[in-house]
């Protein structure tokens, strides 16, 4: 046996081309090489159309915002983009594991849903909401979790807090008024709320339902980013971040409170409210923002700056850089860039994105990625734009164009997420999602 692998060994060495082969010198260097000339673009990274029918790819082996010296991403220019793939499955070699050591695994498949739809009973938020993924572990604070809700019902009579993390509401439809121990507060779509671990609230309906997204985030608070050589504006800026003042129920009665701790819900009774906080002062509270506040910051000259320069809110980690999640979003905003590939270019990242849609239509998508519904391209699964809008955009006038409806998010984590059984299995699940990108042609040319 040992034998035969070592002669087709031997006769595939046999195989191989004796010329001698070239290197490029040194470690950590930026290397820069191409195999036709011409071929690698000169000056910028995603040009409108590559040279000889290339497709542009980044490659990107940190996050998108670690310390210079420990950043690494390549630009490659290929024949086919890597998204240009049939769909994965469980390729069983029996030894090579890792953790989880179960069978329960997740794939690194793309994947997008639809929207929930109305619930057909009255449901509130507490029963309203399903995850979609998640990650981390919340008993050691790291990782997150992206859910989304559909209610029709407001909270009477419960109430509700979370031991497991935060939580970051993005309204798709429907308004929403947080009623918590330390005042109230409305939030509509376009608009986000932040309810910091622990703090007891019911969420009420402005109107007859309401439906959105949830970062249920275990790691360390949300905050703005550091700015860099941004500056000290930009971006959320301090100012736009509004949080409740004061406001008590005396109210008796017999109540529920109804708890999330280790991952699991739990339920007790009270003969009063819980909002019974007559004042209170202190740096941990809830807050809202609107989005449309954002001052987003991008390229006036050419090529795309990586989609971090949209983080409004970040959870970091222990490494510098390296978020346990962002929070970005992609707003109505100017297109400018010159001889530049507009939309979203092909990539394949070290970091996880769950992406969701507040209204209108995202840049790289535009269809099947709609409103309410979401998608996930998991660490290195490449992903980009669908093949009529790299048709559209490749051949696109560069005039200065105003993106106006669009509001797109993304909760960005450094950690793997793991699609629940439910998104895995729910009718919500796109099973054509890969299909997106068959159109995708080589166009690529020696000469
Ligand atoms: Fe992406």
């Amino acid at each position: 046996m040992v034998k035969k692998v070592a002669e087709s060994s031997a006769k595939s060495n046999l195989q191989i081309d004796s010329t001698a082969l070239l290197y490029q010198s040194g470690f950590g260097n930026h290397f820069e090489s191409e195999a036709e000339p011409g071929a690698l673009p000169k000056g910028q990274n995603s040009p409108q159309r590559v040279n000889r029918g290339l497709y542009a790819e980044q490659l990107s082996g940190s996050s998108f915002t670690a310390n210079r010296s420990e950043n690494l991403r390549s630009w490659l220019y290929r024949i086919r983009p890597s998204v240009l793939h049939s769909k994965f499955s469980n390729y069983n070699q029996g030894l090579w594991r890792g953790k989880p050591f179960s069978e329960d695994f997740t794939s690194p498949e793309q994947l997008r849903w639809d929207p929930l739809p109305t619930p057909s009973e009255p449901t509130d938020f507490i029963d309203g909401v399903a995850t979609i993924a998640g990650n981390g572990d919340s008993a050691s604070w790291r990782g997150c979790a992206a859910h989304i809700y559909s209610i029709n019902k407001s909270m009477h009579d419960r109430f509700f807090y979370n031991a497991d993390g935060e939580m970051l509401f993005v309204p798709e439809a429907g308004s929403l008024r947080f009623c918590t121990e330390f005042g109230d507060m409305d939030v509509h779509p376009g608009e986000i709320a932040v309810i910091p671990r622990g703090i007891k609230f019911q969420v009420q309906l402005h109107e007859r339902t309401a439906r959105g997204y949830i970062c249920e985030n275990y790691g360390p608070p949300l905050r703005l980013p550091n700015l860099g050589v941004i500056g000290s504006n930009g971006l959320a800026n301090p100012r736009d971040f509004q949080t409740p003042v004061a406001k008590y129920d005396h109210a008796d009665g017999p109540n529920q409170l109804i708890a999330k701790f280790n991952s699991r819900l739990w339920s007790t009774e009270l003969d009063h409210s819980p909002l019974d906080v007559v004042a209170w002062h202190g740096n941990y509270a809830p807050y809202r923002y609107d989005l449309s506040l954002f001052q987003a910051v991008n390229t006036v000259t050419f090529d795309h700056s990586d989609p971090s320069i949209f983080t409004v809110l970040t959870s970091p980690s222990e490494v510098p850089g390296f978020a346990n999640v962002d929070f970005a979003i992609f707003p109505p905003r100017w297109l400018v860039a010159e001889h530049t590939f507009r939309p979203p270019y092909f990539h394949r990242n070290m970091m996880s994105e769950y992406m969701g849609l507040i209204f209108g239509v995202y840049d790289a998508k535009e269809e099947g990625f709609v409103p309410g519904g979401g998608s996930l391209h998991n660490c290195m699964s490449a992903h980009g734009p669908d093949a009529d809008t790299f048709a559209r955009a490749s051949a696109a006038e560069l005039v200065p164009k105003y993106l106006a409806d669009t509001l797109a998010f993304m909760f960005e984590s450094s950690l793997i997420f793991h699609p629940t059984e439910f998104a895995l299995k729910s009718e919500l699940l796109q099973p054509g999602y890969l299909d997106c990108w068959a159109g995708l042609k080589t166009n690529f040319s020696k000469e």
